[in-house]
């Protein structure tokens, strides 16, 4: 029998609880072993659940205990969430965590603890919710070189996108409704501004690339300036609005950004609605393959949790080939300037405006929806940039297509 602990009883802890004790067959037949869940820690107390006689207030209680030799970190945010991960690696208990914050940040120095130590830091729940993704990167994808990572990361704002413009609901309406399912962060800003995708894309593209890029440093635009003329351009022009998360290598480096797009209905992704989350791989060899699934909630996410335990201890005594990348330095991340896409362009509907734009980006402007709108040739962001300020127009929206 292994004993586990859980760190943080919110909706994914309570979520591995559950999956734990509701699959506690499925889960013995496949691993030959018990796995029970010995201690969990909350501020909280849960006089109502069937868990409730296992809370403690006091991780000593955790961490001095012996018997406990998998911890499931599942609090959110990063402190005392990495100070505690630390701890339970060092004391030599594996972790396993749904915890993308921590990964983001901390993650090259809590491998390096992990390896250091002799156990494991796992963290497939991170990205994609229940989707595997972490894991056949490490793994089944390790023949390949990886061109690019494009993928729907946030499940709360692929949800209210979805809902808003294709079935018209408030964007309020749904917000509280993702909330009330469980799907977004306790601070919903991280979802609707980016920064929840951006954790996720810079996990990403340091499996891909080996460089972890700083969440904080990455271009992240959130879905709150997407505005309903936006949308109609969309659908009358064979387009999805996907915020999109997108890692590659620019000259050498890693760009990982985060920004609303126009995705051709051809694009797999385009077919990702509400809570689904995608995830397009480009390998070199493999070509393109992608990942589908149900990006948050409760239990899609705490069974990749589970899934991490189950690997933990099916591999226990064995060196498992854990994933490798550092912190990347200041030189290891591109130039944003130098990335290179087509952009839907919106400007306000003014006569003179169409020839000016014509010249400047040899297409030819178009009425939308009461804007001029155009999508430019493929172009770096610096070259925009340039255009643009020479056009001495103000531009109404700007989104990039995939
Ligand atoms: N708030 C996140 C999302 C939860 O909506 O995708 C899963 O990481």
């Amino acid at each position: 029998m292994v004993n586990v602990a859980i760190l943080g009883f919110g909706v994914v802890g309570s979520g591995a609880a559950e999956v734990l004790t509701d699959n506690r067959r499925v889960i013995e037949k496949n691993l030959g072993e018990t796995v029970t869940v010995k201690r969990i820690l909350d501020l909280r107390d849960f006089p109502d659940s069937p868990f409730g006689a296992l809370v403690t207030h006091d991780f000593n209680d955790i961490l001095n205990d012996p018997e406990i030799t998998v911890v499931a970190e599942m609090m959110g945010g990063s402190h005392p969430a990495y100070d505690f991960t630390k701890a339970c690696l060092e004391a030599g208990k594996s972790v396993v965590t749904s915890n993308k914050e921590v990964v983001a940040n901390f993650g090259a120095e809590l491998l390096e603890l992990a390896a250091k130590n002799g156990v494991r830091y796992l963290f497939e729940a991170s990205v994609g919710g229940g989707i595997p993704i972490i894991r056949p990167m490490v793994n089944d994808l390790a023949s390949n070189e990886i061109l690019s990572v494009n993928g729907i990361l946030n499940g709360t704002t692929n949800y209210i996108l979805t809902q808003m413009l294709e079935n018209g609901a408030a964007y309020d309406d749904v917000l509280k409704d993702a909330q009330k399912k469980g799907y977004a962060e306790r601070n919903p800003a991280a979802d609707v501004e980016g920064l929840d995708a951006a954790r996720k894309i810079v996990i990403l593209a340091a499996l891909a690339f080996g460089k972890l890029l700083n969440p904080n440093e990455i271009h992240c635009e959130g879905i709150t300036k997407i505005t309903t003329e936006d949308a109609e351009f969309a659908k009358d022009n064979g387009y999805a609005v996907k915020l999109i998360g997108h890692a590659e290598l620019v000259d050498g480096r890693v760009l990982a950004m985060v920004s609303p797009r126009l995705v051709p209905c051809s694009n797999p992704l385009a077919g990702v609605s509400d809570v689904f989350n995608g995830i397009l791989v480009d390998a070199n060899m493999l070509g393109e393959c992608m990942f589908y699934g149900k990006g948050a909630g409760k239990l899609p996410t705490a069974s990749a949790v589970v899934a991490d335990i189950i690997d933990i201890v099916a591999h226990r005594g064995k060196t498992e080939r854990a994933p490798k990348f550092e912190v990347a330095a200041e030189a290891d991340y591109a130039d944003f300037g130098a990335y290179k896409c087509r952009t839907m362009l919106a400007f306000a509907d003014k006569a003179d405006s169409y020839e000016k734009l014509e010249a400047l980006f040899g297409v030819t402007p178009k009425l939308s929806h009461g804007r001029i709108v155009l999508v430019t040739k493929e172009m770096t962001e610096a070259e925009l940039d340039a255009k643009l300020a020479e056009s001495g127009l103000k531009v109404l929206s700007r989104i990039r297509l995939l």
